[in-house]
């Protein structure tokens, strides 16, 4: 019997895992290992002697079966240790970035929030309106004669009406404009807003797509100027360039505005690249006036109580301006390398005035 102890609790201590050490119970107190083997032979043993062995073997068992649990649960103790150590976590370590799949915020939704952050700094609200459009809000309330070029086929989308609907078909808004409309005939006067969106127009070429966007703006009031008009765009130009800019006002023409305006900001160009904000080149970057008074009419506004100043600006070309980007015709080609290379990680992009 001390044999048979000493044996299996050597076996028992020198079992490296689990399964050496169930063999090990199997062999020693299994229905067929040693001790039960033993017990089997109490039968031949006369009552004296099994008084004796009976106990001990018994006893032999019990030791043998606590002797397993307990190298059991060292060896449990064991693979639990070095699972946690090999799993052992640096909190400190930075977070993971999303992965390789994710896009980034295109430069368009980057300057369109930017540019209504700064106007909206300035106390002008967003207005929005329909990309397509009826005749009306995009051409004659806006006071463009029938006549007018930019109502051309060659220039303009048109929907088709119908068979024998003989009403003037709709059109994809060929500019921002049709918003002051429907602004001044929703608010009244005074308002202060400006209207970021797509347009339309059957051009492509480095600087021109059929969808771009623009952003306009308009202020109705009762001694709204041409002076406030500069102001806002001098004080716009600065916030978005991060540099003092001037601005060059030169006469034009535009049907909705009298006088009209347009607008160049300083620039240079250095190895072929713009340089806003410096030097003595100029640059064109928007149409401006003070609001044509068949225009406020049209808005249900009265010309001779109100007026105000209005602008159009191209929301793509000061995005190309300002991060250096050459061609127009990329911002929408869906290439997420170029994407990648312009656009701004969402985790950069402040969040202060909301996504778009
Ligand atoms: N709507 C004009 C354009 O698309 C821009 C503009 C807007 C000009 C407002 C004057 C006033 O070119």
């Amino acid at each position: 019997m001390d044999d048979l102890r000493l044996k299996y609790l050597g076996l028992i201590a020198g079992s490296a895992d689990e399964s050496a050490l169930e063999e090990v119970r199997l062999a020693a107190i299994g229905k067929k290992g040693e001790v039960a083997l033993a017990m089997r032979e109490l039968g031949r043993m006369t009552p004296e002697e099994r008084q004796v062995a009976g106990p001990a073997l018994n006893a032999l068992k019990d030791e043998i079966t606590s002797a397993i649990a307990a190298r059991k649960q060292a060896l449990g103790d064991a693979a639990l240790e070095e699972r946690l150590r090999g799993e052992w976590l640096d909190v400190t370590l930075p977070g993971r970035r999303r992965g390789d799949g994710a896009g980034t915020i295109h430069p368009v939704s980057q300057v369109w929030e930017e540019v209504t952050a700064i106007f909206a700094d300035m106390g002008f609200a967003v207005a929005e309106g329909p990309q397509v459009e009826t005749d009306f809000y995009n051409f004659d309330a806006l006071n463009i004669p029938s006549h007018h070029p930019a109502r051309g086929e060659m220039d303009t989308f048109y929907m088709h009406r119908a068979a024998g609907d003989d009403r003037p078909p709709h059109v994809l808004r060929t500019h921002t404009s049709p918003v002051q409309i429907r602004t001044m005939q929703d608010q009244g006067a005074p308002l202060r807003i400006i209207a970021p969106g797509r347009v339309y127009r059957a051009d492509y070429d480095q600087t021109h797509t059929p969808m771009f966007h623009q952003v306009e703006g308009l202020a109705i009031d009762k001694s709204i100027s041409m002076a406030n008009l500069k102001w806002v765009l001098e004080e716009f130009f600065t916030a978005y360039f991060g540099t003092t800019v001037k601005t060059r006002f030169r006469a034009s023409h535009f049907p909705f505005t009298e006088p009209s305006a347009e607008v160049d900001i300083q620039c240079s160009w250095v190895d072929g690249q713009v340089r806003v904000g410096e030097g003595d080149g100029w640059l064109e970057v928007l149409g401006s006036g003070m609001v044509h008074p068949h225009v406020l009419r049209a808005g249900g506004v009265d010309p001779d109580q109100w007026q105000g100043f209005a602008f159009g600006m191209g929301i793509d070309r000061i995005a190309m301006l300002k991060y250096g980007i050459p061609d127009l015709r990329a911002f929408f080609d869906s290439d997420l390398r170029w994407l990648r290379h312009y656009g701004f990680s969402p985790l950069a992009v402040p969040t202060l005035h909301g996504g778009v």
